[in-house]
Order: C-alpha cells, then sequence, then structure tokens
C-alpha cells in the first residue's frame, strides 16, 4: 500500500494532498510536527524532515522503534507524484538505508504502515483549516502582536496563531538565519566598499531587516505595498530610535525612480524575485542581495514554471538546490547584463527553503560579458549520475552517456557555471557575526562549510552513488580521503550532510570509492 505526504514547500497550499488522504490523516497535524520528529497516527507512522536526506536516518529510528512492515511514500510535489516507495526501501531490513531520489528540496513526508489499512469510500474535508500547511504568515488579528529581539534591535510583528491564513503583515521567524547572515554580509561589505551607505529594503514587511541595518548604521529605505507593512516599519524604526525612510509604494517603482540611488539593495519577496530583477539591476551601484523562495521552480520540480520566471530549463536532479542557486544566479546575471552590469557572488547559500545569494556589481561591458561568459549548460545521466557541464549559450548534448551509454542524458540551462562565492569574503561575513544574533552558531557553521566548498559545477550525493552501486555507503572522511588520497580534490558542501564536490568523474570516484 503507498500512502501519500505532501511537501510542505511545493505544495503550500494543500492543493495536491489526495483528497481521500485529507481527513484521514490529518495532514495539518502531520505537517505541524516539529522537524525531525516523528508522530505515531493510529496505524501510520508519519515522519518529517528537514531535508530529504533527514529521512532514512529518521526512518531507521522509527522502524527500530517497532514499525512491523517497510514502508513506503509517495512524495506530491504538484506536477508530477514520485513514488519513492517499495524499490527503494526493499533492502531497509539488510540494513541499506533507502536513497530517495532527490527530487524534493525539504519536508517530505513519509509513512508507514504498521497494520491494517485506510476507510476506502468518502471522507469528509477537515473541520479546521489545514495548520501548519501555511506555517509562517497566519496570524492573529491586528493589534494582539508579539515581541521579536533580533541582534540590537526588538519590533513588534503580528502573532503567530498558525492555525489561518489572513492578510496580517508576514514575519517568519524561520528567517532569522538569513538576516543574521545579512547584517554580517552588509557588514563586511562596508569594508570592501566604504562608500556603500544607502540601503533598500525593496519588501520590508514587518521591516525587521531595514530596521536592523538602520541600527547598524545604514542609511536605510524600507518600501513595502501593503500600508499596514508601512505603518509597522514606521513603528518599528521609532521603536528602536533608529533613522530610516518608508515608503508605501512598488519595489519597481521605488527602484526605477531616477530621483534616488541605493548602493545596496535586498530583495525578498514571496516566491521569485523575477519580476524585481530589471529594476535592481538598472539601477543599484554596489551590491544586490536576492532571497528566492520558489524552490520547485528554480530546482526543476515545476519545471515550466521555472522555464517562464528563469528563462532557462532547470533540471531536476539529485543536486537539487544547487540548480536553484544556479538558476538564480543565471537569471540575475542576464538581467544584469542588460544594463551592461556585471556580477560576482560573494555568497550564495541554499538553506531550508530558499535560496539566498549577494552579488556583488561591477558597472561596466566588459564586466557584463565576462558575466554572461560564466553561463552555460549542464549534461546529466539520469541512470549513472555522470555529469558535465559546457560553458556558452548553444547547448550540444552528447547523444549517449560517455559514462553508461544511457541515451536519456538530460540538459539544463543555460545556468550560472562560475563561482557562486568568494572563499575569504564569506569568511569575513563569518567574522562579523556577533554573540547578539540568535543563529549565530548555525550560521557560523554554515558559512564555515561554503567558504571550505570546492567551488565548481556539480556536487554529488555520496549516499545516491552508493545506492545507483547497490552497495552500502561509507563514512565521508574516509569516503573524502580517499579522493584526496587518489590525487581528486574533494570538498564537503553545504548542500546537505552526505554531498560533496569533487574533480574526479563519476567513474573515477566509483574506482577510488571504498
Ligand atoms: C517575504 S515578505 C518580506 C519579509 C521581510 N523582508 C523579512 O525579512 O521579514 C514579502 C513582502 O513583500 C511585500 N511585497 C510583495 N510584492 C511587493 C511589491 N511589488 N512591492 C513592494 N512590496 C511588495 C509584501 O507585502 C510582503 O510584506
Ligand atoms: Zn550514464
Amino acid at each position: 500500500m503507498v500512502i501519500h505526504g505532501v511537501d510542505a514547500f511545493c505544495d503550500l497550499h494543500g492543493e495536491h494532498v489526495p483528497a481521500a488522504l485529507v481527513g484521514v490523516l490529518g495532514i495539518e497535524v502531520v505537517l505541524a510536527v516539529p522537524t525531525g520528529a516523528a508522530a505515531a497516527l493510529d496505524d501510520v507512522l508519519v515522519v518529517v524532515a528537514d531535508d530529504d536526506r533527514e529521512v532514512p536516518v529518521l526512518l531507521h529510528a522509527a522502524l527500530a522503534d517497532g514499525v512491523d512492515r517497510a514502508p513506503s511514500a509517495v512524495a506530491v510535489d504538484g506536477e508530477d507524484t514520485r513514488d519513492y516507495g517499495r524499490g527503494e526501501f526493499a533492502r531497509v531490513g539488510e540494513g541499506v538505508p533507502p536513497v530517495l531520489d532527490g527530487r524534493h528540496w525539504h519536508s517530505i513526508l513519509v509513512a508507514s504502515v504498521k497494520s491494517g489499512g485506510f476507510a476506502s469510500g468518502p471522507v469528509a474535508p477537515p473541520e479546521r483549516p489545514r495548520a501548519g500547511v501555511v506555517p509562517f504568515n497566519a496570524a492573529a488579528p491586528r493589534g494582539d502582536g508579539m515581541e521579536v529581539t533580533e541582534g540590537a534591535v526588538t519590533v513588534d510583528v503580528p502573532a503567530q496563531s498558525g492555525d489561518s491564513r489572513t492578510d496580517a503583515v508576514f514575519f517568519n521567524p524561520e528567517q532569522e538565519l538569513n538576516r543574521d547572515v545579512t547584517v554580517a554580509a552588509l557588514r563586511a561589505y562596508r569594508e570592501r566598499e566604504p562608500r556603500a551607505e544607502r540601503y533598500l529594503d525593496a519588501m520590508a514587511a514587518s521591516g525587521i531587516r531595514g530596521v536592523r541595518a538602520a541600527a547598524d548604521g545604514w542609511a536605510a529605505t524600507l518600501v513595502d505595498r501593503d500600508p499596514d507593512a508601512v505603518a509597522l516599519c514606521e513603528a518599528n524604526l521609532a521603536r528602536n530610535g533608529c533613522d530610516g525612510e518608508v515608503r508605501h509604494d512598488d519595489a519597481n517603482a521605488v527602484l526605477w525612480d531616477p530621483e534616488r540611488v541605493f548602493d545596496v539593495a535586498d530583495l525578498d519577496p514571496f516566491g521569485t524575485p523575477a519580476p524585481f530583477l530589471d529594476a535592481t539591476f538598472a539601477n543599484v551601484r554596489d551590491l544586490v542581495c536576492v532571497t528566492a523562495t520558489d524552490t520547485a521552480p528554480l530546482c526543476g520540480a515545476h519545471m515550466q514554471s521555472g522555464v517562464r520566471k528563469y528563462a532557462c530549463v532547470p533540471r531536476n536532479t539529485e543536486y537539487h538546490a544547487e540548480m536553484g542557486v544556479r538558476v538564480l544566479l543565471a537569471a540575475l546575471a542576464r538581467s544584469a547584463a542588460r544594463f551592461d552590469v556585471g556580477v560576482a557572488p560573494l555568497l550564495t547559500h541554499a538553506t531550508r527553503h530558499y535560496v539566498r545569494t549577494y552579488v556583488d556589481l561591477s558597472h561596466s561591458a566588459g564586466a557584463a560579458n565576462e558575466t554572461v561568459d560564466a553561463l552555460g549548460f549542464v549534461y546529466h545521466c539520469p541512470e549513472c549520475l555522470y555529469r558535465e557541464h559546457e560553458f556558452g549559450l548553444h547547448a550540444e548534448r552528447p547523444d549517449a552517456c560517455p559514462n553508461c551509454g544511457g541515451t536519456n542524458v538530460l540538459t539544463a540551462g543555460p545556468i550560472w557555471l562560475g563561482p557562486t562565492h568568494e572563499s575569504a569574503f564569506v569568511a569575513a561575513i563569518r567574522g562579523r557575526l556577533t554573540a547578539d544574533m540568535g543563529t549565530r552558531e548555525r550560521a557560523t557553521r554554515l558559512l564555515e562549510r561554503v567558504e571550505g566548498e570546492l567551488d565548481r559545477p556539480t556536487h554529488y550525493d555520496q549516499h545516491k552513488l552508493y545506492g545507483r552501486w547497490g552497495e552500502p555507503a561509507v563514512g565521508m572522511a574516509a569516503f573524502l580521503d580517499a579522493l584526496g588520497d587518489a590525487g581528486f580534490r574533494a570538498s564537503r558542501t553545504h548542500y546537505g550532510g552526505t554531498t560533496f564536490e569533487t574533480d574526479a568523474s563519476v567513474a573515477e570516484i566509483r574506482d577510488v570509492a571504498p
């Protein structure tokens, strides 16, 4: 029996939860289970993982706890449904962890039958709103707010009731790491480019990001098209004794305004930043910071949406988070090049449900040409996980996989094939994290990992390789040592605990792998 789960990111509105499951499983309860927790619901066991690579680990623990049948699972991502089912889990009993196809960015839900089955036939719709499906922007009525302290500031935000979708001003506590890193990046950037003073928080919501920048000495402008957000921004600036301009306007209108120049612009929209890129690169002087939360289009899980938003072909591979990073950077590069602006990524990370990048700008046609030169294609064999990349804007896909002869070689691109960060700058950011930051330790670990990454396309997942080879995986340290001993460069990556980057081909990895 296959039990359906739902990817919390890809299916925010729960539109693709099979109707028969809504009443039975209580998906809203399932998705409210904290990350990493397991919950027993009658005859099902549900595991919600932060990252699909954690699922096998959590599943092992759950199995050890007495689930008596091999589980199977389906992930629903809106445009296609993948049965991770029986094949992947068949060898659990032999101690071989299941290897999930990396089609999902995060929060895959796995269900397992202990005994019996589900009732068949029509199921009544749930009686209450689907809490947890919309995890963060559900807020209590206006006036019923709460205080949040991040870094040196304390702001008011709408209370988060988590049980309904309202039009309250958005606040996501999960983005604290993103904001902490932003503040540190702005500090590091000001040392690199002392003329930078004016910071635009183009989608400010509660204003927490812009207020933090203002408290750090930036001449901050906070913009939102929601009048309630604007009022909250004003109150939060005042509450912290910060100067700053607040505008009730569309971000694009502010960015296109010839009377204004911003040294740094920060885009933090709902979903894709694509509609704001041209105005940003046309007018910003020094640094552009972008958050993109539309990971399904970015990584190719929702391919047509990715094609529409990013004018490239994203492919859903096992390095899906990196695909998202490179698709986003390519879109930034193309937008910038339109205005004779070149971009150099200083830091890019894929964390939880978003990609965040900071790109340094150079205003010259030559720099723009170099930026375009960093675009190209990845050819990927889903059979053996071979991949190669090629710079340029003409794709010349191999007819067959040079490694296994498979003829289903996929083309992704044009995507960004250049560096995704500058290690020295990442180290500088790390050095600007301060003790008042709530996520300092996590941010430090993230930045250390990014800093040490071999920065080339595209990373591998060690567990997925061993899965393809039908062998049990070994420890990462021994694995990387084996590559190093054979003369290859290799590093871990921030994309996941079993991911690594190397200049060895998939065949060479196979040869030297312990
Ligand atoms: C994800 S929230 C921003 C969160 C905020 N930056 C933070 O760190 O908490 C997105 C905000 O963008 C605003 N927004 C959406 N489209 C906009 C536009 N075209 N111009 C200005 N604001 C916009 C929304 O009203 C919302 O408040
Ligand atoms: Zn192949």
